[in-house]
This record gives structure tokens, sequence and C-alpha cells, in this order.
């Protein structure tokens, strides 16, 4: 069985839901039904509405039922500049940053293509942190001019935690809505939709071992979000399709656990990647840990290695059994440097040389030993090979 230490790009499903989850699969009917069958179906829909909204701390209502992370960011984010735009037409900016996941990034692209939008990218300093000073001198300025504000909780290539509540407060100054993509961060660290001040946020199952192919649009009840996705009208109109009772049962379970377990399983995490980090620099002392000393969750360690290509360590870790990645999943096997590492500045070389070891609800101490162990091989073949180009 090969090590896994990727579960920022993907995790296990978690064992406790996989009877509940057979189960449900079998159960027949249509949860928009009205009879017997469909009832049936619909509560064990309601009954994970609960237990999501329970688990992110929002209102049941608020919780609209995906396919997932990129499917959630879309609906939201073009959503809240439709409806802003259709509100008054000279509100055209999203704010965002450069170091977001491209299923924050692509969409506000789209936006400027398609619909008139105008990106500003908010400045990030070398550690990725974006510059709070900067969006309240901006805001001041124009904020008559801003549809939404969109920025991550937590950043999945990094790590590195979004003060989202800082920027909620300079936002509801100016009426701003504000999304942000929790993908990275439900789960892994405390969250509080109610509290956070956000108008919309998205969520991902498989990213806390829930099945590939659910999450789920969290809509504050007062947010002005227009349908970009039309149909039956289902989840308030703002989701259409018709729900899948499994999947939504599998997301409340995955969710459930994830919420109450959080303390115990983030404790095991920091001690497992401290140990991680502190073992990989006496291999690589020179190696830079990216977010430097900035809040972070712990589960996510990111470092560049000079000299080093991120890619020769991923193949020699992946043959000594260890998986392990050079970013976020969705750009693997393409050839670029990390858009995150080159939005905080880093140069195309020092973007080829990063790492990211993600771990999880099920990392081991097993799991740690033998990447440690299977390190100092991979780092010494990394390095001879140097590189490409150079
Ligand atoms: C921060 C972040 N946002 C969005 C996504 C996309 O989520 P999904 O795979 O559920 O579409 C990911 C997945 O890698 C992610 O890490």
């Amino acid at each position: 069985m090969a090590i896994y230490l990727d579960h920022a790009a993907t995790t296990p499903l978690r064992p406790e839901l996989i009877e509940g989850y057979l189960a449900q699969l079998q159960v027949l009917g249509n949860p928009s039904s009205v009879h017997g069958a469909g009832q049936r179906a619909r509560m064990a829909v309601e009954d994970a509405r609960d237990q999501v909204a329970k688990a992110v701390d929002c209102h049941r209502s608020e919780v609209l039922f995906t396919s997932g992370g990129t499917e959630s960011n879309n609906l939201a984010i073009k959503g809240l500049y439709l409806a802003a735009k259709a509100q008054d037409s000279e509100r055209n900016v999203v704010i965002t940053a450069g170091t977001e996941h491209h299923a924050g990034i692509d969409p506000v692209e789209w936006l400027e293509t398609s619909e008139g939008a105008e990106a500003v990218w908010l400045p990030v300093s070398p550690t990725g942190v974006i510059d709070l000073a900067w969006l309240d001198t901006y805001l001041s300025k124009n904020a008559q001019r801003v549809a939404l504000i969109s920025l991550m909780w937590v950043n999945n290539e990094t790590g590195l935690i979004t003060p989202v509540s800082k920027v909620t407060e300079i936002a509801n100054r100016y009426e701003i809505p504000v999304h942000s993509d929790a993908v990275a961060a439900f789960g892994h660290i405390p969250i509080s939709f109610k509290d956070s001040g956000l108008k919309t946020m998205a969520i991902s199952g498989h990213k806390f071992g829930a099945p590939v192919g659910v999450g789920a649009v969290i809509v504050a009840r007062d947010a002005k979000v227009a349908v970009t996705s039309h149909g039956g009208g289902q989840e308030r109109g703002i989701r259409s399709g018709t729900l899948s009772s499994p999947l939504a049962y599998a997301l409340g379970k995955a969710a459930a656990l994830a919420a109450e377990e959080l303390p115990e399983i983030r404790n095991r995490v920091s001690e497992f990647a401290q140990d991680i980090s502190r073992g990989i620099l006496e291999i690589a002392p020179d190696a830079i840990f990216t977010r430097g000393e900035e809040p972070g969750y712990e589960g996510i360690i990111h470092f560049t290695f000079p000299g080093c290509s991120g890619d020769s360590l991923l193949y020699l870790l992946d043959a000594a059994g260890v998986c392990v990645s050079t970013g976020s999943a969705c750009r693997a096997g393409v050839a670029q440097p990390s858009h995150v590492l080159m939005a905080m500045g880093r140069t195309e070389d020092q973007a080829r040389g990063s790492l990211r070891i993600s771990l999880g609800q099920s990392t081991t101490r097993a799991d740690v030993d033998a990447l440690l162990a299977a390190f100092p091989m991979a780092y010494a073949g990394a390095h001879r090979a140097g590189l490409p180009g150079n």
C-alpha cells in the first residue's frame, strides 16, 4: 500500500459512512417526488442538510448541495456579480487574488471576458498574505464600483489562512458581499459561516472524507445571488438538478464527523507536521517553508528546495511508494510553475522547486516515518538532477 500524503488533493472515504452510503444507493426515489419513495429519499437529503448546517454553523436553508468546490465557486462568484451588476450597472469590479485556486480565478476571468467585469488583484506578500490596508484604501475610493470580493479561506497549496473576518469587517462597511472558497479550510480549521460575515462560501466533500462529486455552496439568506444554472428550480432555484440522496447522505455524515473530531485530528496532524518539517530541514537545510511564520493550516506542509525540481522529488518519492504533490492536482501533469507561487513573487525556478505534503484524518505515525525514510534518497537524486534547462 502506498503512503498517501496528498490529502489536499483528495481524501480517503471515511469508513464510517460507507455502509450507509451503499444502503442509500439502493433507495429508489427522486427527492422532489411527492410519493412515499420520493419522500424517503428527501428525508435523507434533509437530514444531511441539517448535519452540514451544524458543521459549518449556518441555517439549514443556507446549505445548497452541489457537485463540489468548482461548481460552488462558479454559482457564488457569477451569481453575486450578476446580481450586483443588475442592480447597478456601474458595479463591475471583482476583487480577488492571484493566489486563489483556478476554481476561483477562472470564473472571475470569464466574467471579465463575457460580462464586462474588471478584476482587481490584491497585492500579496512573499508569504502569500493579502494586503488588507491596500483593500481598505481601495474601497474607500472605489467601493461604489465593487460587485464582490472573493478570497479563499485556506490556500490549498501553501496552507496559509486568510483572515476572513478582517476582510468582511472592511467589506461590510461598504455593504460589499464577500465569497470565500473554504474547500481547503472546512474540516481542518474551525469555521463558522454565521460569524464569518460572508455572503457565500464553498465546500467540497472529497476534501474531508465524502466521495468525489458532492459539495455545497452556503448562501446567506439575505445574499443577492443571480441564477446562472437553469432547470428544475431545486436548491432555492440557485442549483437546479435532481438531488442525489446517497451523495447528500455521505456529505452530511462526513461533515458531522469532520466537525466533531476536528480538535483531536488537528492536534495529531500538527504534531506529525512539525516532525515532518523538522526532518526535512535536517536533510535539506536550505529548504524554505513557503508560508514562513504566517498562520496556516498545519496539515499542508509546503517547501521550496533551491536548485531542485519539485517534479523530480515527486517522482522519486512516488517510486519509493510515497504520494505527495508539487501543488494543485488540477494542474498536475501540466509543466507549468505554480501560479500561486508566481503570484507570491517567486521566480519560475523557485516555483518549480516546490513540494506539498498534505496530511489528514487517516495519516499515521508510520506514514510520517516512511516519508522521512524515503526523503534523503529522493532529495539527493533530485538535487543531482537539478532544474530542467539549467
Ligand atoms: C481550494 C480549492 N478550491 C476548489 C477546488 C475544487 O474543488 P472540486 O474538486 O470539489 O471541484 C479545490 C480542489 O482541489 C481546492 O483545493
